[in-house]
């Protein structure tokens, strides 16, 4: 196929060179993007008398029929095209003749690949926000249906306090949350129209860029044609928002990896929902939470990619920036195969809430309330702190815990101990104390759950 900027050259374009330079292979996902940016472009031409009336109703009927054949399967991108905006306008041109020729006044491909990047990227910001709300709501679903349950809350990996099961899971639901967040302010500076910035100077013709824009769907114009057609932050943006949603998937499936094993055994993972060994017969492993942990290095390496392409880059628009999509699709479309599996996975996971209760009852995780519990006897915290250590270390010697000492034992320790110190340490007590907003406590959990979903309300 003849290239369009032929007319300057006086060689055809080596094949490899061809080959080298396309990003067909990659940006053929963004022709409904384009089309729908061409044909607001053209409307605007006529409305603007750029262009002639029956010639932009030809253009626009030739590119809505070059999307329905697509959409139908009745014809397929050329897979030897420059890009899929040569694509499409060589196939409205072969199809519609000379007015086809004219489409692309006041406009070049700098402006128009922004603009199908920046809709297309809208478009997936909206789905992912979709699917990161369903997993907020299956993680708030998994917390009522347990609300009553105790594990042990941990710090350094080891037993720290008790807490509520659903206050952990709410932890999840928070950063989440947050995620979502980020991605409505990202997608706020995505669906901004860099068309009519042309090349990289603006246009000498009339045009309307506004009117293209509210078309379009989107929440305005950049302000500088410089900046329209070399502005990649968008991407780099929504890179880092994406490998910080995969971060918290990951840290996740760390968790849900490390309680499938028969050291924690706090759930179990639904069969449909693991695998087995080719040689262990009884192997039964996590390996969707292992693969969205993997998964998460993509997600990273595509944000660093992203960056290092931009880095160096004088304005306006350098063929580097061609590379952005392969790195952002990449993203998006492992965030969008992750959530919904990873939400299945926790959806359908069994909760063994005495093995977590088991674990707690070892591991002096009520250790704090013990030294508290003397503290409400007057003694300041420090003294308090010190006298429990002394109990701990003579219970790990006994190999008891703290609930079995006798009375004698919680005497001889220090006089401030009565019979009350037994509820004081119980696990139920230690988890309903600690009511304070956020914490741990059945009570506050409930309250957190309730305020979550109002915000959730709100992201939607
Ligand atoms: N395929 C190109 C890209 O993705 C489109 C823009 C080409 N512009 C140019 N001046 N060569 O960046």
């Amino acid at each position: 196929m003849e290239k369009m900027w032929a007319g300057r050259f006086q060689k055809p374009e080596n094949e490899q060179v061809n080959d080298f330079n396309s990003s067909i292979r990659i940006d053929s996902r963004m022709y409904r993007e384009d089309i729908l940016g061409s044909i607001a472009h053209a409307e605007m031409l006529a409305a603007c008398k750029i262009l002639e009336e029956a010639d932009v109703v030809k253009i626009t009927e030739g590119l809505r029929a070059i999307l329905s054949d697509l959409e139908e399967n009745r014809i397929a991108i050329d897979p030897a095209a420059e890009d899929i905006h040569m694509w499409v306008e060589a196939e409205l041109t072969g199809r519609i003749g000379d007015a086809g020729k004219r489409l692309h006044t006041a406009r070049s491909r700098n402006d128009q690949v922004a603009l199908d990047t920046r809709l297309y990227l809208t478009g997936r910001i909206d789905a992912i926000k979709r699917e990161t709300c369903a997993l907020i709501e299956t993680l708030i679903g998994i917390a009522e249906a347990n609300s009553d349950a105790i594990m042990p809350g941990y710090t350094h990996l080891q037993r720290a306090q008790p807490i509520a099961f659903s206050h952990h899971v709410m932890a999840y639901a928070q950063m989440l949350l947050r995620d979502v967040e980020r991605l409505n302010d990202c997608r706020k500076r995505t669906a901004i129209s860099p068309l009519g910035s042309a090349a990289l100077a603006g246009t000498t013709y009339p045009i309307d860029r506004r009117t293209v824009a509210a078309k379009l769907g989107m929440q305005g114009v950049c302000r500088n044609s410089i900046d329209g057609v070399s502005d990649r932050d968008f991407v780099a943006e929504l890179a880092f928002d994406l490998a910080l949603l995969m971060t918290h998937l990951s840290r996740f499936s760390e968790e849900i990896i490390a309680w499938c094993s028969w050291e924690f055994k706090f759930i179990e993972l639904d069969d449909a929902y693991a695998t087995g060994s080719s040689i262990m017969p009884q192997k039964k492993n996590p390996d969707i939470a292992e693969l969205v942990r993997g998964k998460t290095g993509r997600a990273y390496g595509n944000l660093i990619a992203v960056l290092t392409m931009l880095k160096g880059l004088p304005l306006a628009y350098n063929k580097d920036m061609q590379e952005d999509k392969e790195l952002i699709f990449d993203s998006v479309d492992t965030v969008l195969q992750c959530l919904p599996i990873f939400r299945d996975m926790v959806a359908t996971a069994t909760v063994l809430k005495e093995n977590m209760a088991r674990a707690a009852e070892k591991g002096f995780i009520n250790a704090t309330d013990c030294a508290d519990y003397l503290v409400g006897k007057g003694l300041p915290f420090r003294t308090a702190y010190k006298i429990t250590g002394r109990l701990v270390a003579d219970c790990i010697a006994s190999g008891k815990t703290l609930g079995q000492l006798t009375m004698e034992e919680w005497k001889a320790a220090d006089a401030h101990f009565e019979e009350d110190i037994y509820d004081a340490i119980d696990m139920q007590t230690c988890v309903g104390r600690r009511t304070s907003e956020g914490g741990a406590s059945f009570a506050a959990v409930a309250r957190q759950i309730a305020e979550t979903k109002q915000v959730l309300d709100t992201l939607r």
